[in-house]
């Protein structure tokens, strides 16, 4: 009996453990890494308790609820092999390769564990609920794993400002494109006050270097140059932006619902150049409206545009029909990447440069 105790106590203690770890957003990391090494060590002895199941592993008959849990068994232990592993490379302690998006992997894994979790525990419910509870059980399961599948991403995304260190992630092989290269981007850090130091929630989706905030575009753009070599021109709006996200989301509807272009303090000398590199965040799935203005003000006539596009899920939105109806310029294949996997990029940015298709 205080067997059965103890296997529900640390079950339910488990339980709320790895929602405690779901909510990295809202504590610090040092808690965050406690949560999960407890978690881990919760996981271990939940398995030391339960080591019958696994000498019954294989045996007997295999119905439907059976493959289904062991399936989903299997699905946990990788997540949380996974989840372990990534999270002590995002650790000071341990030095890992920069190749690898160790916090996109973090968070997939994540979403993997939580499904595979919610589905372990039905499985274990349907033993003692039936019926209609039964399936509204399942009903809210379901609504769970589907607010994880798509919620975490999304409040990741709100709340995280990724660090970089440009030393490392400029660093790699270059290309010697043919032509002069100018490299135009617009991003929000350029056109917005942040307050000295920016907070969860005016920071969300900027990454910072040290101390430095920069523009995940403006990264891009580092980045680009440091495959390409050319120049880049930041494009800066008359006008300030709000240091608050959820603010400038707002700003951003406005411009478009109003038809606004925001003045642009500075166009760049693009005669010079047949080859533009133009680096913009997506905005309400389409163009931001600044860099509709540098369209609409420079004569991108003859010009060839090699269009990247940084968003938080949107992938290009519209914003590559608009610039195709915007200029008579060619508009090259397009690369799109998603905001949290710029520090691993170079590489992606540099085959995509390298392809002749793209770059010749
Ligand atoms: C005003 C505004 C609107 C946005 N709209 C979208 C959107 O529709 N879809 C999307 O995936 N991301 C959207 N985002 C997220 C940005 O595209 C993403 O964070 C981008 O990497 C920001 O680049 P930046 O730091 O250079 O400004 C929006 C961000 C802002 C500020």
């Amino acid at each position: 009996m205080a067997v059965i105790h103890v296997k529900k106590s640390l079950d339910i203690a488990l339980l709320i453990l790895f929602f405690v770890g779901l909510a990295s957003n809202f504590m610090t990391a040092q808690v965050h890494e406690a949560a999960g090494i407890i978690f881990l060590v919760g996981v271990i002895a939940h398995n030391v308790i339960n080591r019958n199941f696994y000498r019954n592993f294989l045996r007997g008959k295999f119905n439907r609820r059976r493959i289904v849990n062991h399936v989903t068994i299997i699905l946990f232990a990788v997540g949380i092999l996974t989840l372990t592993i990534s999270g002590a490379a995002l650790t000071e302690f341990f030095t890992a390769s920069t190749e690898i998006n160790w916090r996109s992997l973090h968070l997939t894994a994540a979403i993997c564990s939580t499904v595979a979790l919610f589905v372990h525990i039905l499985i274990h419910a349907s033993r003692y609920v039936h019926g209609k509870n039964f399936y509204a059980a399942a009903m809210t399961t379901f609504i769970f794993a589907v607010a994880a599948i798509f919620g975490l991403p999304y409040v990741d995304r709100w709340f995280h400002k990724v660090e970089v260190n440009r030393s490392e992630i400029l660093r790699g092989e270059q290309i010697q494109p043919d032509g002069k290269i100018l490299i135009v981007y617009f991003s929000r850090v350029g056109n917005t006050n942040f307050p000295e130091k920016v907070d969860a929630v005016s920071g969300a989706s900027l990454m910072v270097d040290g101390d430095e905030i920069i523009g995940n575009a403006q990264m891009i753009a580092e980045l680009v140059q440091s495959v390409t070599g050319g120049e880049i021109f930041a494009l800066h709006t008359e006008k300030i932006y709000p240091a608050d996200y959820s603010a400038t989301v707002q700003v951003a509807k406005q411009e478009i619902s109003n038809g606004e272009l925001p003045a642009l303090k500075n166009l760049p000398a693009v005669d010079a150049y047949d080859k533009i590199i133009l680096i913009y965040p997506l905005w309400w799935s389409t163009l931001p409206k600044p860099v509709e203005n540098f369209l609409r003000s420079c004569d991108l006539s003859g010009k060839k545009i090699f269009p990247i596009v940084t968003h938080g899920g949107g992938g290009f939105g519209d914003s590559i029909d608009m610039l195709k109806n915007l200029t008579h310029a060619e508009i090259s294949s397009p690369l799109e990447i998603y905001s949290s996997d710029i520090p691993s990029a170079r590489k992606n940015i540099f085959d995509w440069l390298k392809s002749a298709a793209t770059i010749r």
